[in-house]
């Protein structure tokens, strides 16, 4: 008896903490360039942001070809965690990294570089802070 209340207790905790996150997650992403506001929570957004949508697949495939764990092309380690969700909106706006600005990113259009600030705005670092990046600016 005292396993299935220990069990039934762990599992709300779970259940508990699993809906918290998802509910955390910020939903809304002014974006500067275009002057809109980006609904995270749109059909097509909605997947395209999430952890395995196209965001995620651009980030593999243009950014983290180069900041791949221990390169030798001197780029430091990047992931989705590297800025908070106003960083990397700070990162996209004002495209200040050296790679911006050396050619690196010639290939990638607006429409790539928005769905990327897109993703990682969405599960940058702390986007479990339920007080966090909730409103949309
Ligand atoms: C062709 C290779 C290449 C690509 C593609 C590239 N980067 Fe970089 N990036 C670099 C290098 C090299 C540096 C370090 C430059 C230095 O510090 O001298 C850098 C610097 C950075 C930094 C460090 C902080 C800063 O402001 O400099 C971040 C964060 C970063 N890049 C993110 C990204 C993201 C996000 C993308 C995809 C949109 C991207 N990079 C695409 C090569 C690349």
């Amino acid at each position: 008896m005292r396993y299935l209340v220990f069990s039934l207790l762990f599992l709300f905790c779970l259940v508990n903490t699993s809906t918290q996150f998802a509910e955390a997650k910020p939903t809304k992403r002014y974006d500067a360039r275009t002057k809109m506001c980006r609904d995270l929570t749109s059909r097509a957004l909605e997947w395209d942001t999430n952890l395995w949508g196209k965001g995620s697949k651009q980030f593999r495939n243009k950014c983290q070809s180069c900041h791949s764990k221990d390169n030798s092309s001197g780029a430091p380690f990047v992931h989705v965690e590297t800025y908070t969700s106003d960083g990397w909106n700070a990162f996209f706006t004002k495209r200040k990294s050296v790679c911006a600005n050396d050619g690196s990113w010639n290939s990638f259009s607006d429409d790539d570089l928005q769905i990327l600030n897109d993703y990682l705005y969405r599960n940058g670092d702390w986007t479990y802070d339920p007080n966090d990046a909730e409103t949309c600016g």
